[in-house]
């Protein structure tokens, strides 16, 4: 295997019958998941044979945030079991897998490293094809696991590490319409539950806990509101709300903090969404929306991306909220799309820590290199 920066697909052997179904074992490993899924794609759409995720958020829990080390470690002790397990419950041999497909980024990068070297062990012992899958490819077309969906669509991807609105026209083919310029949604969410003393992951604590407060007496920060552009921002929301944290003295002051939180946070994913879909809307007769990522679990954030949809004259959906968070079934189903364009991966192929998935627009347009600071991980 080289070091070498070459993650190019190549077409496998051109075969003139297509297979009436493509079988697909997928695994990701790029941050606190161990998963490892089976799906079966044909006309019918995406069929999902088997999806087992093993959380380390135990493991995690005590430092407030993931520890690569602790996950790279993990993610090897728990790969093989995962994996065999997803194929045990699939009910198949590995002799009826058609190829395996492991996220080779972005992410920690000792944790994709794991599962994309299982992955091509696994294909190198049963030639199979191998496909490396782009993490965040995996989350685009994650919403088609629950529904037969049809490209293009406008999709927000909003999860831990990022936070992008995106043009999907198809597999390998998408068109970034904006990204956060610091933090994604979901860091706000998890950095902003640290400093309120909530426990890791913060997303779903935070929710749990705004659902006994009333915001409206706070008043935080909205950024970039002078500009038309579809980019997000919540490094000054963060830096105020966990100022107020401290100010907070009730049960009752952190409930309504965590409100105002939440809200802040929905109505800017909102905003920009609607400026996304104005421009989409110029462009496509086809109108659909779609969330995507472990944000869209977040219930206000999807009952206000709802009603943005509805107002643009965009059908709205959502993965099922098991395919929101991370899993493998996504990057099974992203695989599959792959191997049914015959885009497959060398055996050499790199892990990533970066991949953006507009790579041209993230090259031309480096918009956190801009500001600065680190920013998403794509
Ligand atoms: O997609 P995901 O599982 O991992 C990444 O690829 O980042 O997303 C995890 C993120 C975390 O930041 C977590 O706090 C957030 O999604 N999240 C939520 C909710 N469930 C998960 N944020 C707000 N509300 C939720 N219910
Ligand atoms: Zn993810």
């Amino acid at each position: 295997m080289t070091d070498r920066a070459d993650y190019s697909s190549t077409a496998a052997a051109a075969t003139d019958a297509r297979p009436p179904s493509l079988t697909v074992l997928g695994l990701e490993t790029s941050c606190d998941e161990t998963a490892a899924s089976v799906v079966r794609l044909s006309d019918a759409g995406a069929e999902v044979l088997s999806s087992v995720v093993h959380s380390q958020i135990d493991d995690h829990a005590a430092y407030g945030g993931v520890v690569p080390e602790i996950a790279a470690r993990s993610h090897v002790e728990m790969i093989d079991g995962v994996a065999r397990r997803a194929m045990k419950e699939a009910g198949l041999n590995w002799g009826a897998l058609d190829g395996v497909a492991a996220t080779a980024g972005p992410g920690l990068v000792g944790g994709v490293m794991v599962g994309l070297s299982y992955g091509k062990a696994a294909a190198l012992a049963r030639g199979l094809p191998l496909i490396a899958v782009n993490h965040l490819e995996g989350h685009a077309v994650s919403a088609r696991l629950g529904a037969q969906t049809r490209y293009p669509f406008l999709l927000l991807l909003v999860s831990g590490g990022h936070c992008q609105l995106l043009e999907v026209r198809g597999i390998g083919d998408m068109t970034r319409l904006g990204t956060t310029i610091d933090d994604a949604a979901g860091e706000a969410f998890d950095k902003i539950a640290k400093a309120m003393g909530l426990g890791y992951p913060g997303g779903p604590a935070l929710e749990r806990l705004a659902a006994g407060g009333d915001g409206s007496r706070f008043d935080l920060p909205r950024a970039l509101l002078g500009r038309k552009d579809c980019d997000f921002s919540f490094s000054g929301l963060k830096t105020a709300a966990s100022r107020l944290a401290e100010t907070c003295e009730t049960a009752q002051d952190r409930a309504d903090l965590a409100d105002a939180v939440q809200n802040a946070i929905a109505r800017q994913l909102t905003e920009r969404t609607e400026r996304a879909m104005q421009a989409y809307a110029e462009t496509h007769d086809h109108r659909l929306f779609i969330v995507a990522g472990g944000v869209a679990a977040n219930r206000t954030v999807r009952s206000r991306l709802t009603e943005a949809a509805a107002r643009h004259g965009f059908d709205f959906l959502a993965p099922p909220l098991a395919y929101c968070t991370d899993n493998a079934a996504m990057i099974a189903l992203a695989g599959a799309e792959r191997l049914e364009k015959g885009l497959v991966s060398d055996i050499d192929v790199a892990a990533r820590p970066r991949w953006p998935l507009d790579e041209a627009r993230a090259i031309s347009d480096p918009v956190h290199l801009k500001a600065g600071r680190k920013g998403a991980k794509a």
